[in-house]
């Protein structure tokens, strides 16, 4: 039965009314109603079309909400490709670039200032969005640039992306490409990891990542509650105008969010100015920017200059340099890590850097600590990166009081958690709590326990293993298999449930046949990563025979050496580790290798393909998978992948935002690979 006309109408009333106040807020930043009332228009719209659904359409401002999970993205091609930027960091290198569209602009109009557009370089990933007669049909990630996956879903919860376009201004054409930047706003990032902390779960790092795991997430209605924003700076198809600066007033007519802060600039005097304006101000702005994009303005010139491979001609990135402020440090206290080691943490004087009030930064190590001579009470030098913990990079030592200097910092002899002795082992870097019962050492063994990439005990965060060993509930890892005999009283915690107690035993029952690799990387063993541990599983296929190993039998793995094998052999020599693991046994935690982790006979060989054999470190952010994908793709080759870049690195592979090893990599000549090359060489194999 088809709805009464008065409904019709009245929804594509709603429809256009919430339109108008969409973009009322936020491409113009002026709502006209507060919050609720959007919301009270929004969910009679979503009543009408529940009980009429024909009248549910596409580009309805209710498909924001988000649907069922998907099964996987389709893949979606991009022409042209999506490319990236080349990026300057100084201004030689800006004149550097200017000089270079001089020399391929010839004739008179060389001498003529460039017309370019300056725009803020917004930190978030990128899309790709076709609209077809005005209404949104695709949107897909850059992917490769080559290809990209299919977001469709995703990108229709971003709210400031309209799902239809205007025609009020301009007609809007039948079918149209842009491209622009998902992001997440940073009080909304500051939001969703509040949450997290309450909820006990690990923390996002920074709002850039966050947006590139949540662009790629399968359930669009998880995606629709982070509230991404977009901005769109590049119209591709089709040619509407003479200029770029046109076709972004066109972009925000047809009701785009094209990004706040464009300007057109004659040359590079009128760039620096734009530069000199923003490098501070972008503070005040809601999202991270990390440079400023600078563009030729004349689409005729800009496809004379054209595109290499990897990024357009007639564009520049300007990266704004790491920010970095003196504050005074007030104490210097000792964080104590799952294996022990101590963290030298500075108390600081707070301090507004990169957009936040900062009151803490990390010394990494004693040795460091001891060679900066950092001293309570001194000025430091502090440096924010994208990341959320800031470092001291330098002391202004010359600030130090002449009559009274600081005393020399003391590194503590005893442990700040349980006062046992704490030693400097062997060669090593790191002062440790040597007592295996802290509980320090226990919490964050246990918090490594249940991570992802070891047993995979999915929702049981921080707080809650807090809440847990307080209650006496747990008191290792391995009594957390004992929770299904207790779970009348993990139901009367305080703030749990029936529904949280039940998923908790759920998922520990799920853990028990986690793969041997995942069990052995969970243990927790110093030098034993995640490699390592699947190595161990691949050639000793139980945990027994691996437990019970001479130090001979484990160097002959390969990748292990004399330090892994001498930490292996020392981790099942304890008594109380060999008590652990047996009461794993008992309670049904498999301790076989899995069908995958055949032997390695059976292990495909890494035959003859670019990354066999060879060291790679991976640095940056790649779009196209995560560090740990690109990791497990390479190992699968036969590549080693290590952490940091020297002269034996045979490659280095650069995602965004790559920094010191890639400056170090081109300083030792290693090959670097961007990720679209990188795509290129797996594909080959
Ligand atoms: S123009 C052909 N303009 O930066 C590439 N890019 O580092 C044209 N980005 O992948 C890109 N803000 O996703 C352009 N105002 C802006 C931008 C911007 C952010 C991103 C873009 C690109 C990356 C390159």
């Amino acid at each position: 039965m088809s709805a009464p006309r008065r409904l019709r109408q009245r929804a594509e009333e709603l429809r256009r009314e919430i339109r108008r106040h969409e973009h009322l807020y936020y491409q113009l930043g002026q709502p006209e109603v507060p919050d609720f009332e959007f919301d009270a228009l929004l969910e009679e719209l979503r009543r009408l079309e529940e009980q009429h659904s024909e009248l549910r359409a596409a580009d309805s401002p209710t498909q924001r909400v988000g649907g069922e999970p998907l099964e996987g993205f389709r893949q979606v091609a991009h022409d042209p490709p999506m490319l990236s930027l080349d990026n300057t960091y100084s201004d030689d290198e800006l004149a550097e670039w200017f000089g270079r569209l001089d020399r391929l602009r010839s004739g008179a109009a060389a001498r003529a200032p460039l017309d370019v557009v300056t725009e803020l370089k917004v930190d978030g990933v990128s899309i790709s969005l076709w609209y077809e007669a005005g209404v949104l049909v695709q949107a897909a990630t850059r992917g490769n640039g080559r290809v990209g996956d299919d977001v469709t879903e995703n990108v229709r919860t971003i709210r400031n992306v309209p799902l239809r376009l205007s025609d009020e201004e301009y007609e809007v054409p039948s079918k149209l490409l842009v491209r622009g930047e998902a992001y997440l706003p940073r009080p909304t990032f500051v939001k969703l990891n509040e949450e997290r902390k309450r909820a006990g779960e690990p923390l996002y790092v920074n709002p850039r990542n966050t947006v590139a795991g949540t662009i790629r997430l399968l359930d669009s209605a998880e995606v629709a509650r982070r509230r991404l924003l977009a901005i769109v700076y590049d119209l591709v198809e089709p040619r509407a105008a003479d200029t770029h600066a046109e076709h972004l007033e066109r972009l925000a007519a047809w009701g785009l969010p094209v990004g706040p802060a464009w300007q057109r600039a004659r040359g590079i005097d009128e760039v620096r100015a734009y530069l000199e304006r923003w490098r501070e101000k972008r503070r005040t702005l809601d999202f991270d920017t990390d440079g400023v994009v600078v563009k030729v303005d004349s689409l005729d010139l800009r496809r004379r200059f054209g595109s290499t491979s990897k990024a357009p001609r007639w564009a520049v990135a300007y990266k704004f340099e790491t920010e970095q402020v003196e504050t005074r440090v007030l104490a210097i206290h000792a964080q104590v890590g799952r294996t022990g080691a101590l963290t030298p943490v500075a108390e600081l004087e707070p301090v507004f850097v990169a957009g936040t009030t900062v009151k803490r930064a990390t010394l990494h190590n004693y040795e460091d600590l001891e060679r900066k001579d950092v001293r309570v009470g001194d000025f430091v030098v502090i440096e924010k990166g994208g990341e959320i913990i800031p470092k001291v990079v330098a002391v202004r030592a010359e600030r130090r009081s002449k009559k009274h200097p600081p005393p020399p910092f003391v590194p503590p002899e005893k442990c700040p958690v349980c006062g046992h002795a704490v030693a400097r082992l062997g060669d090593e870097v790191a002062l440790r709590c040597v007592n295996a019962g802290c509980p320090a050492v226990v919490r964050e063994s246990i918090r490594h326990f249940v991570t992802r990439n070891a047993m995979d005990i999915e929702g049981l965060g921080e707080k809650l293993i807090d809440q847990l060993l307080e209650a006496g509930l747990i008191h290792d890892y391995a009594s957390l298999f004992d929770l299904p005999a207790k779970d009348a009283a993990l139901r009367e915690l305080p703030g749990w449930g029936d529904l949280s107690a039940r998923n908790l035993l759920e998922q520990l029952e799920r853990s028990k046949q986690r793969p041997l690799g995942a069990l052995i990387f969970a243990l927790g063993i110093r030098f034993v990563g995640e490699r390592v541990a699947s190595l161990l599983a691949r050639h000793f296929q139980t945990l027994d025979v691996l437990a019970a190993a001479t130090e001979e039998e484990l160097v002959a793995v390969e990748e292990v050496g004399p330090k892994v094998a001498a930490s292996l052999r020392q981790f099942f020599a304890d008594r109380s580790n060999r008590d652990r693991v047996a009461r794993l046994a008992a309670a049904g935690v498999s301790m076989r290798a899995t069908a995958d982790e055949a032997a390695p006979e059976a292990a495909p060989a890494p035959g003859d393909n670019p990354f066999a054999g060879k060291t790679v470190v991976l640095t940056g952010t790649l779009e196209r998978f995560t560090r740990d994908e690109a990791k497990k793709h390479l190992e699968r080759l036969g590549a080693r992948v290590v952490g940091s870049v020297s002269k034996k690195t045979d490659y280095v592979v650069a995602g965004e935002e790559a920094g010191s090893k890639l400056d170090k990599a081109r300083e030792l000549g290693v090959e670097v690979l961007d990720e679209v090359r990188f795509v290129e060489l797996l594909g080959e194999v």
